[in-house]
């Protein structure tokens, strides 16, 4: 494995790419990076703390051929574009994808090394090319419950999500932002006096969020102060495409293909910036010990924890403003529900650009390297 070429790199999944992989030091691994662009050829590409040639066409198949493994953060559209005609020009290199255009593809899989690297090596062995990172809501699931999995202990789950406005892309988490702002401006000398009347403020606030001005041109209804239980396209029975993925992408990681495990629950948007968290009500297969189980979540892999179910440790622990940035994983609220003792209630946290996004994709390049 000698050239791998970086198609994507400057967007917002690229950067948090290179940012990793600038931290894990993958680059002194890999003989040749060359980096593509769709806009900029022969402009110098990035400092990655070695020599790497100018910026080549992202859409010049020749060029893209000289690669032994590409990796593209670019989009599905690029994906679509590109993708094969590069297969058709006789190409038989690895390539990696952060989009889903190719996910449920027969000649691909999903990676999730953490999980699924007995599905990633038997891939390899049998010379599949192309590996695609996972849908986000569904790699943080299988980062915080793949113990539980593991264990083969899952009957089925139902997860309500609580999903941050980075999932909808770079110029969504400026408009929550803004949103935010607008709030803000319009209740502000009302907030400054401490008398006025919170009715008050509040139907201020109500009429900023349902004026023509408020900015809405990304998510189409406001975010901030609100939230949107539909995330993506309509697919099948009443289900948004977010949901439909959680079924079949978590039993394509798993390589369950005939004996699936039924997954679903209701998808939502809220205004967090960049950490999806989710609420899960887990069927197990048979009653298992509380402290078996905690054992099982925290034991699974070096970023999932388990946060005790106690309402000080829940609040400061099991929060997207102190999980973003991190590659932590911390499942808490667990505890067994009133539906009986094989009904398990559990709440997970976990950074959507990071193990939603780009460090799957790094870490297999990584195994492709070593
Ligand atoms: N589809 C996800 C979301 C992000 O909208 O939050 C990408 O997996």
């Amino acid at each position: 494995m000698k050239r791998v070429g970086f198609v994507g790199w400057r967007g917002m999944v690229g950067s948090v790419l290179m940012q990793r992989m600038l931290e894990e030091k993958d680059f002194e691994h890999i003989a040749e990076p060359v980096f593509f662009t769709t806009s900029q050829v022969g402009a110098a590409g990035p400092n990655i703390g070695k020599d790497i040639p100018a910026l080549k066409d992202a859409r010049d198949i020749d060029e893209l051929k000289q690669m032994d493994a590409i990796v593209s953060c670019q989009g599905g559209d690029y994906t679509t574009e590109v993708f094969a005609k590069l297969r058709a020009s006789g190409w038989d290199g690895y390539w990696i994808d952060a989009a889903s255009t190719l996910r449920m593809a027969d000649d691909s899989l999903i990676v999730l090394d953490p999980v699924n690297l007995d599905v990633i090596k038997d891939g390899l062995s049998k010379g599949v090319k192309n590996y695609v990172g996972g849908n986000c809501t569904v790699s943080l699931m299988l980062m915080g419950l793949g113990g539980l999995f593991k264990q083969d202990l899952v009957e089925w789950v139902s997860s309500m999500t609580y999903q941050a406005a980075s999932g909808a892309g770079a110029q969504n988490m400026r408009e929550l932002i803004k949103q935010m702002g607008q709030i803000h401006a319009g209740s502000e000398a009302m907030l400054a006096n401490p008398s006025s009347a919170i009715l008050d403020i509040d139907r201020q606030v109500s009429e900023t969020m349902r004026s023509a001005e408020f900015a809405t041109d990304n998510f189409g209804v406001p975010l901030a102060g609100s939230l949107i239980p539909w995330i993506d396209k309509a697919v099948e029975m009443g289900q948004s495409k977010e949901e439909w993925k959680g079924f079949v992408e978590t039993n394509k990681i798993l390589g369950l293909g005939d004996n699936p495990v039924p997954i679903d629950g209701t998808c939502v948007r809220i205004g967090a910036m960049r950490c999806h968290s989710q609420a899960f009500t887990v069927k197990l297969k048979r009653d298992v010990p509380m402290d078996e189980i905690e054992a099982m979540i925290a034991e699974a892999n070096d970023w999932a924890s388990v946060v005790p179910n106690e309402r000080d440790a829940t609040m400061t622990d099991l929060s997207p403003a102190k999980i973003t940035g991190t590659l932590n994983v911390p499942v808490g609220r667990l505890r067994k529900m009133r539906m009986g003792p094989d009904f398990l209630n559990a709440f997970s946290v976990g950074d959507q650009l990071l193990w939603g996004a780009a460090e799957p994709l790094r870490r297999m390049l990584r195994i492709l390297i070593e």
